[in-house]
């Protein structure tokens, strides 16, 4: 009997070993310590045996049935244990991977875009970005920018004041800026000669339609340093139309006149939507009204009168000399895809934003 248990012992614990998951080892212990399985019927026969040999059988008919059940209860532990990393390997989410359908993702408004291709222009170019207050006082917005006293915008009608304080001609009187160009100021205040900045912001004027909006933006551009001449404004002007519009652009001046510069000049950029003023189905252009160009700033050589304001920031206007622009970045923008009314720009109709970026 003792051989049969020892027989037993072996077949099983082969069997045990050899089960290769959980299913398989509990068909083993049915097989083996199940109520119709050998070890327990020969333990039921123990009681038949001589008694000098029932006690020695028994124990070791016991001993081998819980080595058994010791070595089935081990090796479902490692069968669960293989079985659940197998399951979350198996589960593993990869949060990296890309929503399927895709999310609808966000993307830059045309104007924000805009204004960081000018500014990326100019980055290259050597230019230093800085920004100022869009509430501003009128010793920055006008005086400082050698605006007379009769120059037109400084009235109610023409700007937004805050605060006029006793008069439009005060100083101290509060507005929201009419246009950058008092960065160009603030920034002379805050830095010594060479300086070479553009400024970006938004701008406020009471005036409403398609090409115009009360609210709009602007980029200021400032370069004062010594021998700076009209000749370095316009291939600076030139190295931004061809990076906005293309490398085939030409630039033109056309005199103007600004407080603030002097020379002031217009700047015009050749069309980039015809030949010559005709468009390509041999009607006039539409873009440039057959002129074959079309205004994209104002600019011009920064009067001394301004650098007198700030003469003691290091801008003597007999040792230093400077050019300066300012464009508006609407204009920009749907000069150059084709927006034909500003107000598009401000709706926020989806279908408008998505065409671009
Ligand atoms: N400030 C002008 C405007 O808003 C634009 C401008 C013209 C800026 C000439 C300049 C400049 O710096 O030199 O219409």
């Amino acid at each position: 009997m003792r051989d049969q248990i020892a027989r037993i012992t072996e077949e099983a614990q082969a069997a045990i070993d050899a089960a290769p998951a959980t299913p398989a080892l509990e068909d083993v212990r049915i097989k083996y310590l199940g109520r119709k399985a050998e070890l327990p019927n020969l333990l039921r026969g123990v009681a038949a045996l001589e008694p000098d040999q029932r006690a020695a059988v028994g124990k070791a008919a016991n001993e081998a049935r819980r080595a058994l059940e010791d070595a089935i209860e081990r090796k479902a532990q490692a069968l669960a244990a293989s079985e659940l990393r197998r399951r979350l390997a198996k589960d593993r989410v990869d949060v990296t991977l890309p929503a399927d359908p895709r999310p609808a993702t966000g993307r830059l408004h045309l104007i924000t875009q805009t204004q960081r291709e000018i500014e990326d222009v100019f980055v290259g170019l050597g230019f230093n970005v800085a920004e100022g207050p869009e509430v501003e006082t009128v010793y920055y917005n006008f005086d400082a920018l050698n605006h007379a006293p009769t120059h037109p915008s400084r009235l109610l009608t023409d700007t937004f004041y805050v605060k006029p304080a006793g008069d439009i001609f005060d100083p101290n009187a509060v507005l929201l800026r009419v246009h950058t160009s008092p960065v160009q100021v603030r920034a002379m205040e805050a830095q010594p000669p060479p300086i070479y900045i553009v400024m970006p912001g938004r701008v406020y004027r009471p005036d409403s339609d398609a090409t115009h909006s009360p609210q709009f933006h602007q980029v200021e551009g400032l370069a004062v340093d010594t021998d700076i001449t009209l000749g370095d404004l316009q291939g600076t002007l030139l190295a931004f139309a061809r990076a906005i519009f293309g490398e085939e652009r030409q630039v033109r001046l056309r005199p103007h006149f600004f407080p603030f510069t002097e020379p002031s000049v217009e700047v015009d950029v050749s069309c980039f939507n015809c030949r010559q003023g005709v468009a390509a189905d041999g009607e006039r252009c539409s873009l440039c009204k057959g002129t074959a160009w079309i205004e994209i700033l104002g600019a011009g050589m920064v009067d001394p009168n301004v650098l007198d304001y700030v003469r003691e920031n290091g801008y003597d206007p007999e040792q230093v000399q400077g050019f300066a622009f300012g464009m508006g970045i609407e204009r920009i923008a749907m000069l150059k895809h084709g927006v034909p009314d500003l107000r598009l720009l401000y709706d926020n109709d989806v279908r408008f934003l998505e065409q671009f970026g």
